[in-house]
């Protein structure tokens, strides 16, 4: 769930199949002992430092959210959280802002991946085993399923299969979350790096409370005609908060094919509907440990016309009190 072009294989030089991004040992990743190196920085070479302790493959790393209406699942239970924003993910794109998706096919747990192929072509296979919540259960993190069934919700699939998809497409593309890093043990705790890159995203957007943030200067959602809002409201007020500028994206209509935009050139479109929050991170991203970057390349897909975007209200019935 990434707007932007897949980028060439050819850094890939591993295959895809395999367990390792860089085909390390498992010994010796105490990161304790590591220095505390800026992903992204010239010291984040991977011949010179140790991958699992410092981010070197996808060093530019981005806190991502949705604002949705609905989740088209409402039977089923599935709600949206009242007044929050929710997780989208936590990607690892490379320092230059393209980026690659399923690293490693061995820990492919996508029921339905998009795209279908790796950037080399290679065919992935749809998950069909037991969904990625389940592997929480045997460590007993039943309060972490709990708060991603409140927190991380997808439209339209069910929740666990949108967070095998966040983990198979970004979470296996990081050098930090790579099997190895887990030392011997892996294979006797699989599914060790799963937990340890959810709880890593519920850091991150833990940190980011988008709606309050819009709030506290006045933005909020709303279904009136006459409530509309400006980009630069909303991306400067993310900005402050933050401490840099984030990418704020809009779905709906285009600005120049609305009424109000009619024989504009504004071709921006005008709901409100994603944010993405970029960092680099000083050894693991694991430790939390950020600095906020600007958003690369384009900042945000929305209308710039003043007074051009709808944050709309949740549908009646689709959000639960948190
Ligand atoms: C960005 O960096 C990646 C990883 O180093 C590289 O494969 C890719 O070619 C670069 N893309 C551009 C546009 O420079
Ligand atoms: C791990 O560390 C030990 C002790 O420093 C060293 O002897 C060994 O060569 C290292 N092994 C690997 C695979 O790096
Ligand atoms: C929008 O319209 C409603 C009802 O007509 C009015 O009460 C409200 O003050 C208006 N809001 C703005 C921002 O103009
Ligand atoms: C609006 O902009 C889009 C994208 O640039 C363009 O394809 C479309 O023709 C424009 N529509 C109108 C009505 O001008
Ligand atoms: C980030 O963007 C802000 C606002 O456009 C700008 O003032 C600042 O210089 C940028 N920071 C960097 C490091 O480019
Ligand atoms: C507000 O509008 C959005 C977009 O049309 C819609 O999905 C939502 O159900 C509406 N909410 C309410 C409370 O009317």
């Amino acid at each position: 769930m990434q707007a932007l072009g897949f980028i060439s294989a050819s850094v890939l030089l591993l295959s895809k199949a395999q367990a390792s991004l860089y085909g390390e040992s498992s010994l010796n990743h105490s990161c304790v002992l590591s220095p505390n190196i800026l992903s992204c920085s010239t010291g984040a070479d991977p011949s010179q430092v140790d991958t699992c302790c410092v981010e070197t493959y996808g060093g530019l790393v981005l806190s991502t959210q949705f604002w949705d209406t609905y989740t088209g699942l409402e039977d089923g239970g599935q709600l949206l959280p009242e007044n929050s924003w929710t997780l989208h993910g936590l990607w690892p794109d490379f320092c230059n802002g393209s980026y690659t998706g399923y690293c490693d096919l061995s820990r492919q747990y996508d029921p339905d991946p998009s795209p279908s192929t790796t950037d080399d072509g290679t065919e992935i296979p749809p998950y069909t085993g037991p969904n990625i919540g389940t592997f929480l259960e045997p460590f007993g993190k039943l309060d972490l399923l709990e708060w991603m069934n409140t927190y991380w919700i997808a439209q339209g699939q069910p929740n666990a299969d949108f967070w095998g998809h966040e983990f198979s497409k970004h979470g296996t593309c990081y050098s930090t979350f790579d099997t190895p890093c887990y030392g011997p043990q892996y294979n006797s705790t699989p599914h060790v790096d799963v937990v340890d890159f959810f709880e890593t995203a519920v850091l991150y957007y833990k940190r980011l409370p988008t709606f309050d943030w819009l709030a506290s200067a006045g933005i909020t959602p709303s279904n009136a005609t006459n409530v509309t809002y400006s980009i630069s409201d909303i991306q400067g007020t993310l900005a402050s908060k933050y401490g840099a500028v984030p990418y704020v994206g809009c779905s709906g209509s285009r600005y120049n094919e609305t009424e109000a935009g009619s024989g504009t050139t504004d071709n921006g479109r005008t709901v409100l509907s994603e944010v993405w929050y970029y960092s680099h991170v000083y050894g693991q991203p694991q430790s939390g440990h950020s600095v906020p970057v600007n958003a690369s390349g384009s900042s945000t897909s929305c209308a710039s016309t003043v007074g051009a975007i709808k944050y709309y209200e949740r549908t009646a019935g689709s959000t639960r009190s948190v």
